[in-house]
């Protein structure tokens, strides 16, 4: 029963058209019309009704509020009051419930079905951070937009997904689902995620809509504790939060989710200088804004509003459009409405900005446009997706050192053990946010390695976790049992190589999956240093879903490889890049400190009034008494089984302000295979007026790929957007004055050179 008279909307609200230049503001001015004829249709109950998103009917996280069970969320749906679910997924479930609002509400206005595809839907691919290691963003928007295809095919049409949040703190347990601590690698990141989800075309059956989020600086939580507050400055406000959510925007996202934290003491979900006047007037930013799940009864808690109505009216009026599982619009907004303590058009202004979503995704042409079965089957597993899982996570594995080229193992003949309970664990590797994935379904280390070494000797040692793992429950880790070390020991005595797993479960890190230790946990720490003493040829292979600090097996064990939690094809990633049949070349996105008491630590810090130590023994310069300042393995590092040489760095000298600015490098494979680079730029903006600016800037990256004695010159071009930065008060700015460019294969790169930027008047 669709009774609001309309044409169809697809000649017109193509993206393609949408997002020409030309025919822009005619695409806007028919799509505002077809959204103004639905508006004009609307009670006020039935708009506010299109602001309020309630969960399906799994309780995914976050406490639910007990008021409201399914039968009233299905009321709900008939009265017109909900206009969009979550975690309602499969074409059964999806067109069950579309066919509720459809065919019996009063004007039969489609849902949006929104869901956490993070890193793939039912086919995993690898934790987002470790995406990001792969510094490869055509693979990176492969990846979004083959799970956006399995994710479209199982009825859901909304991801909330991105998360941009940059985080320095890697006790928090969300870095796993960002791109790590750089601002610039995670715009891009982030712009390619959202291609890959969004498609050039919404109204395709297989894009889904992206959401930036969690707006803004949920990475920063002090202490790295779980929504925890956030107390920073403008300097790393404009300069480090928001450049991703900018570069977002300008790509097109069309939603942002607001985030649980307080920022600066104003709860972010009722932040009008976030919402209002940063995101929507200065960025002019057109879709909606959703609430993160309960965000806006959280207000309350955080003593922002002394009641739901309070809560309600601060979150809308600041501009969170769409309420996620509060309750409390849908409850509270009629009334404020009425007695006047909410506009009319504050109202208006979001049920529009949600509409015009719905049309943009064709969703009034065909409300069961994601709902089709056969399609389903066809594509929910299929071979491009399972092989294009398996390429990611190839390219997501950092090799972090490989002393006396114990890397790759000998395919014929090395008398390997294989040792770790994550070596055998086909579901931790999987990592979280997988609702949809199946248990167990992930290919183990064990399983990869068995298809070169059929009879390889598995020791599994002590277990990692006790108990079940569970999305929504406390992990229990084995902190005391340490059954199975001798055992370990023992395979490992007479062995060539002992390959070890070791690290973090895949459900330690994540939402509510803070840490204060970032060692090894529960009795790995020890397995692997008894294993050291009877065989000292160790491969440790980490998996885990944050930087760890691991001093004692960066100086003792040989090689290492930072495998994270890979997603489905984990194993099979793993064992080729260990037999050598594909040559790793990520390179870190987050510092790994040494010691936790480092942490925040990152490369692109400010300097300090003391940065270097003057004379040895002088005490009084910034430093620690017992632990180095740099990081174990810093940002942008990883090796390869090839060696690359970099040489004869230059920089044109013609550079104007109005102009560009060419940097050339040569790199040349001087080692025995083929091999890829990601070769980095980085700048630092040596004296400023307006506010310091850090040690290092990444401003550039390429990745190439070169055969062995092959060299190639590598061209970047900075212009202004490189060398300008915020103020404090959120004005860009680009001063005159010296800037050093370092080109490298790494944020320690060592070829340096400087320019002196006079042509500003
Ligand atoms: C998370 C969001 C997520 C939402 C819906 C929240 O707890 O913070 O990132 O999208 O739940 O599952």
């Amino acid at each position: 029963m669709l009774v609001i008279s309309i044409t169809s909307c697809k000649d017109v609200i193509t993206s393609d058209a949408f997002y020409e230049k030309d025919a822009t503001h005619l695409v806007q001015d028919a799509l505002d019309k077809k959204v103004d004829s639905v508006l004009n249709l609307m009670t006020l109950e039935e708009k506010i009704g299109q602001m309020n998103q309630y969960n399906g009917f799994m309780d995914f996280t976050g406490p639910v509020p007990k008021s409201e069970d399914i039968k009233r969320k299905l009321e709900h749906i008939k009265l017109g009051y909900v206009g969009a679910m979550l975690n309602v997924r499969g074409v059964k479930e999806v067109r069950a419930v579309q066919k509720i609002a459809v065919e019996q509400s009063r004007l039969g206005i489609p849902l949006m079905f929104g869901f956490d595809v993070i890193h793939g839907y039912e086919t995993m691919s690898p934790i987002p951070l470790a995406e990001a290691a792969s510094w490869d963003l055509k693979a990176i928007q492969e990846s979004a937009r083959l799970a956006a295809k399995e994710a479209s095919a199982a009825g859901i049409n909304w991801t909330f997904a991105p998360m941009v949040d940059i985080s320095r703190d890697a006790r928090w347990g969300r870095v796993m689902e960002g791109a790590g601590e750089d601002p610039f690698l995670s715009s891009e990141i982030a712009v390619a995620r959202i291609q890959g989800f969004q498609g050039t075309d919404l109204t395709s059956q297989e894009s889904i809509l992206a959401c930036a989020k969690h707006f803004a600086a949920y990475g920063f939580p002090e202490a790295g504790r779980e929504y925890n507050n956030a107390d920073i400055g403008t300097s790393t406000l404009y300069n480090t939060v928001l450049p991703p959510f900018k570069a977002s925007n300008d790509a097109g996202v069309r939603t942002f989710m607001n985030s649980f934290n307080q920022l600066n003491g104003i709860p972010a979900t009722a932040n009008k200088f976030l919402l209002r006047d940063i995101l929507k007037e200065q960025w002019g930013f057109k879709g909606f804004v959703v609430s993160d799940w309960g965000s806006v009864a959280e207000l309350i808690p955080h003593g922002y509003a002394q009641d739901g109505k309070a809560a309600a009216k601060v979150a809308v009026n600041a501009g969170t459009d769409m309420d996620m599982e509060s309750h409390l619009y849908v409850h509270e907004l009629a009334n404020l409405v009425k007695e006047g303590l909410v506009d009319k058009s504050v109202i208006d202004d979001a049920v529009r900005r949600i509409l015009k979503v719905k049309f943009e995704l064709g969703l009034f042409d065909n409300p069961y446009k994601y709902c089709d079965l056969e399609r389903e089957n066809r594509v929910t597993g299929s071979k491009e997706i399972i092989d294009g899982a398996l390429d990611m996570a190839l390219k997501s594995i950092v090799l972090l050192k490989n002393e006396n080229q114990l890397l790759p193992l000998d395919k014929n003949g090395k008398n390997v053990v294989l040792i770790g309970a994550l070596a055998s664990d086909k579901n931790s590797a999987l990592g979280n946010w997988r609702a949809a994935a199946k248990e167990h379904t992930g290919i183990s280390i064990l399983e990869g390695m068995q298809q070169y070494d059929a009879d390889i000797v598995y020791s599994k040692g002590p277990e990692l976790i006790l108990g079940k793992a569970e999305f929504t429950k406390e992990i229990r880790i084995n902190n005391t049992d340490i059954t199975g070390i001798s055992e370990a020991v023992k395979a490992a005595k007479d062995a060539d190589i002992v390959v070890m797993v070791l690290g973090e479960h895949g459900l330690q890190s994540g939402e509510g999956r803070s840490r204060t230790q970032l060692t090894l946990p529960g009795v790995q720490q020890e397995l692997l240093e008894n294993v050291y003493e009877v065989n000292k040829n160790i491969v440790l292979v980490l998996q885990n879903g944050r930087p760890l600090a691991l001093p004692w097996a960066e100086e003792h064990i040989p090689s290492i490889i930072e495998a994270w939690q890979l997603g489905s094809q984990s194993g099979n990633a793993v064992a080729k890049v260990l037999y050598g049949d594909y040559n790793p070349s990520g390179k870190l996105p987050m510092s790994f400190p040494r010691n936790v008491g480092q942490v925040p630590i990152y490369y692109n810090s400010k300097s300090t009034g003391r940065p270097s130590l003057p004379s040895p023994d002088f005490v009084f310069w910034s430093h620690y008494q017992d632990e180095k300042n740099d990081a174990l393995w810093g940002f942008g590092h990883g090796l390869s089984y090839t060696a690359f040489e970099y040489a004869d760095l230059r920089v044109t000298d013609n550079f104007s302000f109005n102009g560009t600015l060419e940097v050339m490098v040569q790199l040349k494979n001087s080692g025995k295979v083929k091999g890829k680079e990601v070769v980095q730029l980085y700048i630092s903006d040596k004296f400023s007026s307006a506010a310091t600016r850090p040690v290092k800037e990444l401003k550039g990256f390429e990745l190439v790929e070169l055969e062995t004695n092959a060299s190639t010159c590598i061209k970047f071009l900075l212009d202004q957007s490189h060398l300008g930065f915020y103020d404090n008060e959120g004005n860009w700015l680009i001063e005159n004055g010296s800037f050093d460019i370092w080109v490298g294969g790494s944020s320690e790169a060592a070829l340096k050179a400087t320019i002196e930027l006079t042509a500003l008047e």
